[in-house]
């Protein structure tokens, strides 16, 4: 009798664990070259807190005109350990899933537009991907394609398709990371069937000189935000269980045209970069918690989140606050999880406080 109750009780367990979605997912990017910063600001594998994440996308690998993976930096991948060092944290947390990304924003239409046009070529890269996995250990793939145009649109899905095929006997993970908004040249039913994630770059809504104003990097709500993204993802077919919205652990920095306006949508050319970053017009969270922390911070009630301002200098970017209000926005949804670009900027050594607080805002608030 017991027996049986139990066999009930474990079967009520599992399909309760089925049927609900869970927002489970922290997928965290890892900019390889992030080792190269100065000091404080150098960020390497050993830095990556694999109990917290539970998905580390190696960022970036190219791929050959004749369809195979391109490692691009192989001091830094193979001869620094770089691969290898990511992979290795699963054998401190074994559910961690390691993926390897391709693409990026440098590596622009170029990196699939022939390859994904040719069977011959989506062969060669498949095959290129299970050896590579097989290789170093790694889980799967992550395509960064910024962006496919209208004449990709099939391509993208029968490159897709293939690599399903191929890769269902180990249970590879496909990921796509797509833009906010969908594009027309994604065929989204599509994608969505066959992609295991998809995470939308939901950040550089506005940028460092865009329009010669300030803006916010990634609204919450109002009239181009996460919210919009999100909603036209789900509109367009998305499965919410797939979709992951990204935050961005880095700001936009501005110079102020009056020193006396510094609010939104006033004048500003691109800012300053900060001492570990040195990207003029990017700032990292670390640098902003570190370094500007006494500039004059608002928090904007319609976007849900900050920005800040001293003298000439003026940021938009995320904190602990509204990281985890986009974290809670992700589990009320019922989306995969949030994805993070890039860890490297978190505040990964504690300096204003908490260890990886960005990290542990997102955990706190989807589980
Ligand atoms: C979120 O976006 C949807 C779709 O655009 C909109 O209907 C809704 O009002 C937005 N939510 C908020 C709080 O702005």
């Amino acid at each position: 009798m017991i027996f049986k109750l139990l066999l009930v009780f474990s079967a009520v367990l599992i399909s309760a664990h089925q049927t609900s979605a869970a927002t489970d997912k922290i997928i965290c990017f890892f900019a390889s070259w992030a080792g190269y910063r100065n000091g404080d600001g150098s960020f390497k594998p050993n830095n990556i807190d694999p109990n917290l994440c539970t998905h580390v996308f190696y960022a970036f690998l190219g791929v050959d005109t004749d369809g195979s993976l391109k490692i691009l930096d192989s001091w830094n991948e193979i001869d620094l350990g770089g691969l290898q060092n990511v992979e290795s944290l699963k054998s401190v947390n074994p559910n961690l899933k390691v993926l390897v990304s391709i693409g990026g924003w440098n590596a622009g239409n170029a990196i699939l537009n022939g390859v994904a046009a040719s069977s011959t070529l989506r062969a060669n890269l498949i095959a290129s991907c299970i050896s590579f996995f097989q290789q170093w250990g790694y889980d799967g793939i992550d395509i960064d394609w910024e962006y496919p145009v209208n004449s990709d649109k099939a391509n993208f899905v029968k490159l897709l398709q293939e690599m399903r095929t191929a890769f269902d006997a180990n249970n590879y993970l496909i990921s796509v990371t797509v833009s906010a908004t969908p594009l027309s040249s994604y065929d989204v039913p599509q994608i969505t069937a066959v992609a295991d994630l998809i995470n939308i770059m939901s950040y550089d809504y506005h940028v460092a000189g865009q329009g010669g104003v300030t803006g916010h990097n990634a609204p919450l709500y109002g009239p181009e935000s996460v919210n919009t993204s999100v909603h036209a993802w789900l509109d367009a077919g998305a499965d919410s269980a797939k979709l992951s919205l990204s935050v961005p652990f880095y700001g936009h920095s501005f110079t102020l045209a009056d020193e006396t306006k510094h609010g939104i949508g006033d004048s500003a050319t691109t800012g300053i970069g900060g001492p570990l970053t040195q990207s003029p017009g990017v700032l990292g969270y670390n640098e902003i918690c570190e370094y500007y922390n006494d500039w004059t911070r608002v928090w904007d009630d319609e976007a849900q989140v900050p920005y800040s301002y001293d003298s000439f200098n003026w940021a938009s970017f995320d904190d602990p606050e509204s990281i985890g209000i986009k974290a809670k926005y992700a589990a009320d949804n019922g989306l995969a999880g949030v994805a993070i670009w890039s860890i490297d900027t978190d505040d990964f050594h504690g300096s204003c406080g908490t260890v990886d607080v960005l990290l542990q805002a997102i955990k706190n608030n989807i589980d």
